[in-house]
């Protein structure tokens, strides 16, 4: 089989990664466009993921026999629709399908229409009117949400009548459509789903980490780190979230006309036994991959397969007995400013039992650079939690370069709350 991974994050390199060396796809195999510096360069391809006549040229002339979407925005442009309608088979939803992470209001239609738990909210189409509806909030925080694609930049989560105001005043244009929807308390988790249109099978859960600083403090970002699985999910929860989530979300998805294929994912609140849908996405979390694929039995290759082509209802998965963490090293300052262009060394010295992702990195002349905000992933495989955490942590800092940062505590709230 000849893949082509769209995309150039971490969660790319671990697809290409968990492609080439467990599922024993051959060099040669597995490209990815425009990939990262941790890909071999012959195998990178220099186009854009929203090329699609490029991408199309691409798997033609190399005879691509599938190609695997990463990132939500080739996606929600109709990437697969594209390919499919071309004859070249894609891993992924479709356009419309997409459109579960494309816009969020769609995805609580969607959500109240076939009863899958999620927090309340108020749609509001008219600046002023939503002006007026804070004033009248009584207790915060709330969530205010953009409905479309905003790159982890459209969630507001005020604590007061002014900073609700200064929110709105900041980011809220005119035409932007925003919604108002209830906090509500609880742990985080992930939880990915791999469909074909009619049925779902869960991957292990886990759980990101999303603000900058330790103690989740700080901005949010992409994801400063993640672990699996997620202790907080134990496997009743997980039968829960498939029988309440993800099956009738596919089976909704399936009666409104747009069989939902490719990645379901659910960020989920979970408190005691109460479940709710904080948002879905529609491909792998970034960076949950980079601990769920280490930590998979069956080869990706086989169930990507089987979410294009059907038959995911009678596939058994089955993952390690084993707990992945991965500590993302990022740019200085970043997700504010920070510099490309810092040579990276230490790879080399990692032990053979740590795997880097890449993500923003980018090799000129044998030697390799940042090149983005999230650097690269270390990750280790543990008996438990915290081994997997201690292998990782004692091992990073023979990365180096300049400004480099990474949380210390990633996999924390496992460890403390459930005193693993
Ligand atoms: N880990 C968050 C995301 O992939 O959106």
């Amino acid at each position: 089989m000849k893949y082509l991974i769209i995309g150039s994050g971490g969660r790319e390199h671990a697809l290409y990664w968990r492609l080439l060396y467990d599922d024993s796809a051959r060099q040669g195999d597995v490209y990815a466009a425009p990939g990262n510096g941790g890909i071999a360069d012959n195998y990178r391809v220099d186009l854009k993921i929203n090329d699609f006549p490029g991408i199309e040229k691409f798997c033609i002339d190399r005879k691509i026999d599938i190609v695997i979407v990463g990132p939500e925005a080739p996606l929600v442009n109709g990437l697969v629709d594209y390919l499919e309608q071309k004859k070249i088979p894609a891993f992924g939803p479709s356009k419309a399908g997409a459109m579960l992470e494309g816009s969020k209001l769609f995805a609580k239609t969607i959500m109240n229409k076939y009863k899958i738990p999620t927090a309340g909210h108020i749609e509001f189409y008219d600046k002023d009117e939503l002006i007026k509806y804070i004033r009248s909030v009584k207790e915060f925080p709330i969530v205010i949400k953009f409905d479309g694609l905003a790159a982890g930049k459209g969630v507001g989560i005020p604590e007061s009548t002014n900073e609700a105001l200064e929110f709105i005043k900041a980011t809220v244009k005119e035409d932007t459509k925003v919604f108002v929807e209830d906090f509500i308390e609880g742990e985080e988790a992930s939880i990915l789903g791999i469909s074909d249109g009619n049925d779902v099978i869960t991957l292990v859960s886990a759980q990101d980490h999303k603000r900058i600083y330790d103690g989740d403090k700080g901005p949010n970002t992409g994801g400063m780190g993640a672990y699996a699985p997620a202790p907080l999910v134990d496997n009743k929860k997980l039968s829960k979230i498939y029988e309440e989530i993800l099956k009738p979300t596919i089976t909704g998805m399936r009666k409104e006309g747009i069989p939902f294929k490719g990645v379901l994912y659910a960020g989920l609140i979970i408190k005691g036994n109460d479940l709710k849908v904080l948002e879905f996405n529609a491909r792998f979390g970034d960076p949950e991959t980079q601990v769920i694929l280490p930590l998979l039995n069956e080869k990706l290759g086989g169930i990507i397969e089987k979410s294009i082509n059907g038959g995911i209802k009678d596939y058994r998965i089955s993952f390690k007995d084993k707990y992945a963490v991965t500590v993302v090293i990022s740019s200085g300052g970043y997700p504010g400013d920070y510099e490309k262009g810092k040579e990276i060394s230490g790879l080399d010295d990692l032990s053979d039992n740590i795997i880097a992702f890449h993500a923003g990195t980018e090799s000129r002349n044998g030697r390799l650079y940042t090149n983005g905000g999230r650097v690269l992933n270390i990750t280790a495989l543990g008996n438990d939690l915290m081994e997997a955490q201690n292998k990782v942590y004692s091992e990073i800092d023979k990365i180096k370069f300049d400004k480099a940062f990474y949380r210390k505590d990633i996999g924390h709230k496992a460890l403390e709350y459930f005193k693993l």
